[in-house]
């Protein structure tokens, strides 16, 4: 299944590619998965713009094949997590950049890829690492977690209810058989749930897959790790696009910016500013912007984003 990039216009115009038609520059497009971001701005900009791309799952150096031939030296791809975003730049002696972008979660590739463990909805290994090269998947966490790990997990990844029920059922299924594919952890959540809450049991499902993989993956230190490692790597009046599917990652972008932005950081019953704190950025976007309705027509994908 091709990906469909999410809110391409926006992104390019908070990118300020426009800008870059003439001048030369660095961007990151962190998040390369099907390079839908990366070759909007190769085309909309000029010949001195270069384009770093980043990608935790080693299957995109195929899907970059296309653009290294059709880009040349204005873009090169670099496998890993964009938690390392500082020392990859070293890798390719980049200093500072001009613009980041970040469109989190998984691409449509790895989401309909059975073999990779990520959908409920299709039966596979229960694997879940974006970086096949790393050793701890989804299934090790359901095979040696404790019933107080793995209600953690779904309760703080996944913000699930019915988070201790569903621990204690994992912990006494797999004493009868060991969990090893996501058709068997499916139908383990959906027989908790009556089926006349059909609903329900979907949702249940969904955001226990969400928390493992946010799990496996430690999705939420990685993003606070580009997060600050962005801020320093760009130059003055660069740019940062966050593009987040969910609202734990929705919550950490807000939290940074508004942190960054912020004049002062003094209590509030302080009657003088003490801290002389400046502002690192300056917020575009008053409000989060988020898709047109005939985006989410062409695109269901796109709903939950927020830019
Ligand atoms: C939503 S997709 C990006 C789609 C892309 N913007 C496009 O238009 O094709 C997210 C991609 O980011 C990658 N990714 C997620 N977390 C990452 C991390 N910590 N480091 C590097 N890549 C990551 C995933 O492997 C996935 O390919």
């Amino acid at each position: 299944m091709k990906h469909v990039p999410v809110l391409l216009t926006e992104t390019l115009k908070y990118l300020n590619v426009s800008r870059f038609r003439e001048r030369d520059g660095v961007f990151v497009d962190a998040t390369f998965g099907g390079g839908g971001h990366s070759m909007a701005i190769l085309d909309q900009t000029g010949q001195g713009l270069r384009l770093i791309a980043i990608d935790r799952d080693r299957a995109a150096s195929q899907r970059a094949i296309s653009l290294s031939q059709r880009y040349g030296e204005r873009f090169t791809l670099l496998q890993g997590n964009f938690a390392d975003l500082s020392q990859l730049l070293d890798e390719v002696q980049v200093k500072g950049i001009d613009a980041l972008l970040l469109d989190l979660g998984l691409s449509s590739y790895q989401l309909s890829n059975a073999p990779r463990g990520f959908s409920f909805q299709l039966d596979g290994p229960l694997d879940m690492r974006m970086d096949q090269g790393q050793e701890s998947s989804a299934a090790d966490i359901i095979r040696t977690g404790t019933v107080d790990q793995l209600r953690d997990i779904f309760r703080r990844f996944g913000e699930e209810p019915y988070a201790g029920s569903i621990a204690r059922a994992i912990v006494a299924a797999r004493s009868q058989k060991t969990i090893t594919t996501t058709r068997e952890l499916a139908d383990l959540i959906l027989s908790l749930t009556p089926p006349a809450k059909s609903h329900r049991r979907l949702h249940t499902a969904t955001r226990v897959f969400q928390a493992l993989r946010i799990a496996v993956n430690e999705e939420l230190q990685a993003l606070v790790a580009v997060l600050e490692a962005g801020l320093s790597c760009l130059n003055q009046g660069g740019r940062l696009v966050v593009i987040s599917y969910h609202s734990l990652e929705d919550r950490i972008v807000k939290r940074m910016f508004r942190q960054w932005s912020a004049s002062c950081s003094c209590p509030p019953d302080f009657p003088v500013c003490t801290c002389g704190k400046v502002p690192q950025v300056r917020r575009l976007t008053g409000k989060v912007v988020v898709p047109q309705v005939d985006e989410i027509e062409r695109n269901p994908r796109s709903r939950s984003a927020k830019l």
